[in-house]
């Protein structure tokens, strides 16, 4: 089994990383320097301590799969990995930048992913050494819990990069859905609208933050009602993405709610920042409506 490099080890790359040794994978995990690369290690050997007392692992299996992670300052080091999934900050021209670094000492069969939530895969597979061999893979936060990886083609990925991806998958244990590469793939295209018509109901005045979001939990069975999903994935990141799905379909239904950027533009960005429509500064989080 070849080993898996993962560019990134903040929430979602860390727990790729940890999925990926899980699955017996060797993971080479980055980040900007070595200090970060080890800070998402510690992450990830926290919430295991955490699996180790409920019972889920025993502390044999998890230091086995501790040890599978080795983290690293500088994506060189990549080399051997016959996998390598990018998943660091979403902004186009800094995945750009690591293609091009990782491009240098890719193997010439290793297949290059991007766990992307919103940015083309064709256009992105520009900035990649080889477009043919490379492809989205769009985890789920998070990502040990969530049993579902969108596989995103791009014009020109290639049946055997495909067939790679969904290898990988079916080790995690994971169910794949296919996508075409249309702005938002298929969960953010159907969840962002939703998200953004809570906050126009919220700007609007139709309820408060806690009856919007006990409706969706116990009205439809959601597990965290939409105003705190948004928290909890960024506000930040649901304008980001909802402005994609607007700005490449053209179609006003998908408009940013004005409340919504309203938050962003005050630097409220949810859990992340200690306060979006919650207030986490306690020990429970609190509706600020
Ligand atoms: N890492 C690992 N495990 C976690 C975790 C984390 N960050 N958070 C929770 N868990 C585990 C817990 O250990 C627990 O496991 P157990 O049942 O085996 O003991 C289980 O999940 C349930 O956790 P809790 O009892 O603490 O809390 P909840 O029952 O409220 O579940 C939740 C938490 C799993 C996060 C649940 O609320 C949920 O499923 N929420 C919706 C998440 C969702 O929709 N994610 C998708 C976001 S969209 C996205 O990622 C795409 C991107 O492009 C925007």
């Amino acid at each position: 089994m070849q080993a898996v490099g993962v560019i990134g080890a903040g929430q979602m790359g860390a727990g790729i990383a940890q999925v990926s040794a899980a699955a017996g994978y060797r993971v080479l995990l980055s980040d900007v320097d070595q200090p970060r690369a080890e800070a998402g290690k510690a992450g990830i050997a926290k919430r295991l301590a955490r699996d180790v007392e409920k019972g889920k692992i025993d502390a044999d299996a998890r230091d086995r799969l501790l040890e599978r992670i080795e983290p690293v300052g500088d994506v060189a080091a990549m080399a051997p990995c016959g996998l390598v999934i990018e998943a660091a900050t979403e902004r186009e021209e800094i995945k750009r930048a690591i293609f091009a670094q990782v491009g240098k000492v890719l193997g010439t069969d290793a297949v290059l992913a991007s766990n992307t939530s919103s940015i083309p895969i064709t256009r992105l597979a520009q900035a990649a050494p080889d477009a043919g061999r490379f492809i989205g893979v769009h985890f789920f936060n998070p990502v040990p819990v969530m049993g579902l990886i969108e596989v995103i083609r791009g014009l020109a990925t290639s049946d055997a990069t495909v067939t790679t991806i969904e290898s990988y998958a079916a080790a995690l244990g994971k169910q794949v859905v296919r996508a075409n590469d249309a702005p938002g793939f298929i969960v953010n295209r159907i969840l962002m609208p939703m998200l953004n018509e809570a906050c126009f109901a919220l700007g609007e005045g139709v309820a408060t933050i806690r009856d919007i979001d006990l409706a969706c939990q116990l009205g439809l069975n959601h597990p965290m009602g939409p105003l705190t999903l948004a928290d909890f994935i960024g506000l930040d990141t649901c304008l980001e993405i909802t402005r994609v799905l607007f700005e490449g379909t053209g179609d006003p239904k998908f408009r940013p709610a004005p409340l919504l950027v309203k938050y962003v533009e005050a630097g409220w960005y949810g859990r992340k920042t200690g306060r979006g429509f919650y207030d986490y500064s306690g020990s429970e989080p609190v509706p600020t409506r």
